[in-house]
């Protein structure tokens, strides 16, 4: 089969189409014809370095840790799928090929497109996660950094669902975007805690920096402290004290609901550019910029 593949770290230029084996599926695996798969910073991130405390890459590496597709082949003990099903899922192996294996997935529901579906299963769990962390109440503030982005989108809408005020932080092209998702919204940038301080005069009750572009200082004064403040993006946390949350809880039960609510607009997913698998390296250079206006897809 045809993937996306890397053999040496470097810049987007590294991906390159390949013809690599097509993998069996192991037990709970199921293996899909992917109709989508959708790019993740992470991606970006683990193709341009090494991450500290990762095991080296084993090359050629097929990236991706989300896909979309129809099951055409099942492994041992699964069971409630079907081949021909449409699910989305956690990849194993990668994603961005003709083929790939999915060890935590779900049913795509009736009218939920394959771009949106691939680009549900990881922003959604974050969005979760750190909610959970936060322990985000009825008639709480929450500050939202990056509210524009795919997993802030998703947790702007999960904590006006659990009943609070979110004030959402994004550039100026997406204000009515994060005023859409139902929450107070401001622009980034030098004066952006006067900003939210003017929105929330009363303060804000939690954080969540899903931007990671140096607002964990200011955040920490407008919090007035470190507790209830968790960052996804700022290798900043640690020396600041601050949570950095990154270990995944994949639940396809969670994920089920997750598909489900997205297919009814109770969340929202954003797809911003679908591209064909032999554009990956321009898929990631849009994620690169840190502005993609939503998730970047890619479709054999
Ligand atoms: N730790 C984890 O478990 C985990 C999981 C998923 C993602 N992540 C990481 O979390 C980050 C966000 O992921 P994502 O998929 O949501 O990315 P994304 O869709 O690219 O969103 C990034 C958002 O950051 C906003 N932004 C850029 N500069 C900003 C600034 N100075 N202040 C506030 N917002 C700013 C952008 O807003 P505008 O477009 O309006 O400029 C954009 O909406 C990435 O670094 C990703 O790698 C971590």
């Amino acid at each position: 089969m045809q993937a996306v593949v890397y053999e040496e770290l470097g810049g987007p230029e590294v991906l390159h189409l390949a013809e690599v084996p097509t993998a069996e599926p192991g037990p709970g695996q199921v293996r899909v014809r992917v109709e989508a798969a959708a790019i993740n910073g992470w991606d970006v991130k683990s193709r341009a370095t090494r991450t500290a405390g990762m095991p080296a890459p084993r090359f050629p590496v097929v990236p991706g840790l989300e896909a979309a597709g129809v099951v055409d082949a099942l492994g041992d003990g699964v069971t409630g799928v079907a081949p021909g099903d449409r699910v989305a899922g956690f990849t194993t192996g990668g994603g961005y090929a003709e083929q790939a294996l999915l060890t935590t997935f779900a049913p795509v529901p009736d009218g939920l497109d394959a771009p949106r579906a691939a680009a549900t299963p990881v922003a959604a769990e974050t969005a979760h996660r750190v909610l959970r962390l936060l322990g985000v109440r009825d008639g709480e503030t929450v500050l939202v950094h990056g509210a524009a982005g795919s997993v802030g989108e998703l947790a702007v809408r999960l904590a006006v669902h659990a009943g609070a005020r979110v004030v959402g932080t994004a550039s100026p092209r997406h204000q009515d975007r994060v005023r859409a998702l139902g929450a107070a919204a401001t622009t980034y940038g030098p004066g952006w805690a006067e900003r939210v301080r003017a929105l929330a005069p009363d303060g804000v009750d939690a954080v969540l920096d899903a931007a990671g572009a140096g607002v964990l200082p200011d955040s920490i004064a407008l919090r007035g402290g470190t507790d209830r403040v968790v960052t996804i993006a700022d290798p900043a946390a640690s020396d600041l004290g601050v949570e950095f949350s990154s270990s995944s809880r994949r639940d396809p039960v969670e994920l089920a609901a997750d598909l489900a609510a997205v297919a009814r607009d109770d969340l929202t997913v954003t797809v911003a550019r679908v591209l064909p698998l032999g554009e990956a390296a321009e898929a990631h250079r849009l994620v690169e910029t840190g502005h993609p206006g939503g998730k970047v897809v890619l479709t054999p």
